[in-house]
């Protein structure tokens, strides 16, 4: 038999469309809750492994940390579903010659670098097809690091499921939406919003419209968690109750599909008979969920100079050592300036974390031109940066007695404590801007010993 369940849908609803998804999808809320949810009644047992499940369906835990983590990390669920994810063919290796994962063989050059968005693909390519590494610190099999990719696709995924058994997933549309189907259930994820998928969760993902591009950061290590909040209290930044988790949804297709696993930094292919996504319940804390960027409760100066960046973390991975993030997630919104006496823009620096930036719609105010929706920059360890030299002279001049509001703009770091290697392809691609440097070029000597 082949069936899908649909969530429930409001009256109207066009189910051709990614439209109608993305306002009725339900979600649970809260980030890291034990959650249940069931897509059909009386599908989760009592206990965990009985020794019949409820409608003849399987139990299989899916564990995101050792089975010793300390329960405040502990990261696990259990999924009821119609056969376990076992019941596939053999993996065998899959060509996809713009996946990386071993960034040690290319020379990471000290040099500051922005490339031009990825082009729409003019052939069919879905979202495996249309993933691009860029770069990436660390490994998998250490699981350290990340891998930083882009994705421009024009097809959805069908009867095509993929999955990274080498990190999780931070997937940051910049263009067009997606529906993104998971073992768990469905994120409908537009620009302006992030969806984190679980190491090893599988998912498909289907556009929205046309064409879709957008970001990947790909966590080796520690999953991303809230930071803490320090002497800003108990609210601000990013707050629980604006993730949203999805709920069990399930298809019951008995049709050829083909299972993609990224392995050790390269993708594999196994043959399935069926949909992977036949979870028909689950609970626990390992789930796939998605923020919407707009609702950060931005915090800055209203007195003079800048905090930190780190004033706007969204999501962190940890490290082993205490205070030092393997991978920061960072977002520049919209919000007032009000500083006085300031350099408003972003200042000059070197920073011994190393930044990868993204930028999902407007510009960024610490550049005048060159850093496009979709483009990206990297600045890596100790490498000198900051605003180029036709903002540097704006807002030396500007009046700084009243509040300013950048408006319309979403930037994004992925901000990383080991350098980021650019791959092979980040270096030759003709995306990447071999005028980068000169935006500085302008930047003149002003001093003067006699005039303070
Ligand atoms: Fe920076």
């Amino acid at each position: 038999m082949n069936s899908t369940v649909e969530p429930r849908l409001g009256a109207g609803a066009d189910a051709k469309t990614g439209a109608r998804v993305h306002h009725e999808l339900s979600y649970l809320t809260g980030f890291g809750n034990h959650f249940s949810s069931e897509a059909l009644a009386g599908a989760l047992p009592q206990h965990n492994s009985p020794q019949r499940c409820p409608y003849g369906l399987y139990a299989e835990q899916l564990s995101g940390t050792a089975f010793t983590a300390p329960r405040s990390l502990n990261r696990h669920s259990w999924l009821y579903r119609i056969r376990p994810a076992v019941t596939h063919g053999r993996f065998q290796p899959l060509e996809q010659r713009f996946i990386s994962g071993d960034f040690s063989g290319v020379s990471a050059p000290p040099n500051q670098m922005r490339w031009d968005p990825m082009p729409i693909p003019d052939q069919p390519t879905d979202f495996i097809d249309g993933l691009v590494t860029l770069g990436g610190n660390g490994d998998a099999h250490a699981q350290s690091g990340c891998a930083i990719h882009v994705y421009a696709a024009n097809r959805s995924m069908t009867q095509r499921a993929f999955y990274s058994a080498d990190g999780e997933l931070l997937l940051v549309p910049q263009h067009g939406r997606l529906l993104i189907t998971t073992e768990l259930g469905r994120l409908a994820v537009e620009p302006q919003e992030i969806a984190v998928i679980p190491r090893g969760l599988r998912f498909r993902v289907e556009l929205g419209e046309q064409a879709a591009r957008g970001y990947v950061c790909e966590n080796f290590g520690a999953a991303f968690r809230l930071p803490d909040l320090g002497p800003i209290g108990s609210n601000g930044l990013a707050c629980e109750r604006d993730f949203r988790t999805a709920v069990a949804w399930y298809e019951d297709r008995d049709q050829p599909h083909q299972l993609v696993a990224k392995f050790m930094g390269r993708l594999w292919s196994a043959n399935m008979d069926h949909s992977p996504f036949d979870v028909v319940a689950w609970r626990g804390n390992l789930a796939p969920y998605k923020y919407d960027l707009r609702r950060f409760n931005t915090i800055g100066s209203i007195s003079y100079d800048h905090p930190d960046p780190s004033i706007f973390l969204v999501l962190q991975s940890v490290s082993d050592t205490p205070g030092v993030d393997a991978i920061d997630f960072v977002i520049f919104p919209p919000r007032w300036l009000a500083m006085e006496h300031t350099f408003r823009p972003p200042w000059f620096h070197r920073n011994v974390a190393s930044e990868f930036m993204g930028l999902i719609e407007g510009s960024y105010d610490a550049k005048a031109e060159g850093f496009l929706p979709g483009g990206a920059s990297l600045h890596n360890c100790m490498s000198g940066h900051g605003p180029d030299a036709a903002t540097f002279d704006t807002a030396s001049a500007a009046d700084t007695t009243h509040p300013e509001r950048i408006s319309g703009t979403m930037a994004f770091m992925f901000e990383t404590r080991c350098v980021i290697r650019p791959t092979r392809f980040a270096l030759e691609s003709a995306l990447l801007q071999s005028d980068y440097l000169e935006c500085w070029h302008g930047l003149a000597k002003h001093f003067n010993p006699r005039q303070r």
